[in-house]
């Protein structure tokens, strides 16, 4: 795991080595001795912290030189923790601090044990300012219908359900369980001309065959036993709207003509009826079965799969969503911490960790439930990866195949390497020891953001 980086701007020799000495099996020390030096070293590491003597060269015997670095960090990262040291009974100086932004002071000579606790407060505070950040981005950039995600493959999902909403076209949404499909129909529905009208959904899976029929198309009084009314089906409830076959690959042969010939003429005919009753209906399916193979076993019919499938979309799984697996975390955990009112938790480094190394077979729905149970069983402020009952450490968690693994391993290597590069493809490439295209090919491949 990386070491949190701690900058400290000090001009005596001996301070920065014991400095150094105490902190280094916590952090990643930089060290500077004047204000140019420190400031350069904050701008090219961007630590969290920083830790400042107030008397630095040219001008040891005051304070300037130290409030001058003291602004230009806080410049550089307004929300960046600076702590000053100051002399003994220094409360002026202190308080100028203070007033000037920095987070904390401490008085010379420095007890080690109180700066152990004051910097670890200080990083602490910093990490939960970044998720904050990064939950308010991923709800501000992110945001569409209530669906969230700033990944790339996330965004052109979005922008092709912006793209077809508006026309009439039926769409097929392809995804695996847990992707957002039933979110992605509904978001379909409330861009269209149709949003006033209903949405109606109805899983195909749900409900027993023998059934089905009259649930679709509605039966007439006295169409079969026990239809003592007549009942309008849900196609007919949806006139006007959105009707959202889930699970289509689930429909029985016989309604599967029977639905084809309505798709045909948006006419249907009631269970027991003869009556031809016409509809003004949008159609939306789902499924997360390979229908092209059900077609070719010949259990789904290929007109009606054309017919459904005016527009396909895929919903990406979780695992090639880049980082949405960590801001959508941080979201449902701000929702469910909320709901049971559990203030204040956040994520543990090893849970964001495991979080990133898990292939999330049951996508968002699985992870949106390990954060549900993990917010009501955590019993301090820390979220960690057994409370998600996930495996903490890389390796020991054993991934379903051989290519899950390599491909965990290398979202995480890529992910990585460009963080230290800036998201520098090229030079990112050289250090992974392949060329520029086979990178961005990965990139693609695994839905990693240059970001
Ligand atoms: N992009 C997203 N942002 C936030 N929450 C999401 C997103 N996508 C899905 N969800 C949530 O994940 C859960 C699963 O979504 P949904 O029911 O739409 O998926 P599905 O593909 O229909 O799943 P299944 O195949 O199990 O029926 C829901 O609770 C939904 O609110
Ligand atoms: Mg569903």
């Amino acid at each position: 795991m990386m070491k949190p980086k701690l900058l400290i701007v000090d001009d005596d020799d001996e301070i920065r080595t014991q400095m150094k000495w105490a902190l280094s099996t916590d952090y990643e020390i930089l060290l500077a001795e004047n204000r140019a030096g420190g400031l350069e070293a904050f701008r090219t590491h961007k630590p969290a912290v920083a830790l400042l003597d107030l008397g630095l060269p040219p001008r040891p015997g005051d304070t300037e030189e130290g409030f001058a670095l003291l602004a230009a960090i806080l410049n550089a990262d307004k929300m960046a923790k600076a702590v000053v040291i100051t002399g003994q009974n220094d409360r002026e100086h202190a308080l100028r601090a203070i007033a000037a932004g920095a987070y904390d002071f401490l008085c010379k000579p420095v007890n080690p044990d109180e700066l152990k606790v004051l910097l670890k407060r200080c990083f602490y505070v910093a990490q939960l300012e970044r998720e904050n950040r990064e939950m308010q981005q991923a709800i501000g950039d992110g945001t569409f219908e209530g669906m969230l995600g700033a990944s790339l493959k996330t965004q052109e999902m979005f922008s092709a359900i912006r793209k077809v909403a508006t026309t009439e076209a039926p769409v097929l949404l392809l995804g695996e369980s847990g992707t957002g499909k039933e979110m992605a129909a509904q978001a379909l529905h409330s861009r269209s001309a149709r949003r006033a009208g209903p949405f109606v959904a109805i899983n195909c899976a749900a409900i027993p065959d023998t059934l089905l029929e009259s649930e679709l198309f509605g039966h007439e009084k006295g169409a079969f036993t026990g239809a003592h009314v007549q009942r309008k089906g849900r196609i007919e409830t949806a006139n006007g709207g959105t009707l959202f076959l889930d699970e289509i690959g689930e429909l029985p042969a016989l309604l599967q003509v029977k639905l084809l010939r309505f798709l045909q003429e948006q006419k249907l005919t009631r269970v027991g009826g003869r009556e031809e009753i016409q509809t003004d209906v949008r159609v939306i399916a789902a499924t997360n079965a390979n229908l092209k193979s059900q077609i070719s076993d010949g259990k789904f019919r290929e007109d009606l799969f054309y017919r459904l499938a005016v527009v396909t979309i895929h919903l990406p799984p979780l695992r090639e969503r880049g980082d949405d697996a960590r801001l959508l975390a941080q979201v449902f955990l701000q929702r469910f911490a909320a709901e049971n009112r559990k203030n204040n938790l956040s994520f543990h480094p090893d849970a964001l960790r495991a979080l990133n190394l898990h292939t999330w077979p049951g996508n968002i729905r699985e992870l949106e439930n390990r954060v549900k149970r993990a917010v009501i069983m955590a019993d301090g402020k820390r979220i960690t990866a057994a409370d998600l009952e996930l495996i903490q450490v890389a390796g020991t968690e054993r991934p379903i195949t051989l290519k899950e693994a390599r491909e965990s391993i290398e979202r995480e290597m890529i992910q990585q390497v460009l963080q230290r590069h800036s998201g520098k493809v090229s030079s990112a490439a050289v250090e992974l020891g392949v060329s520029r295209p086979t990178l961005y090919e990965l990139m693609e491949k695994l839905g990693i953001n240059r970001e």
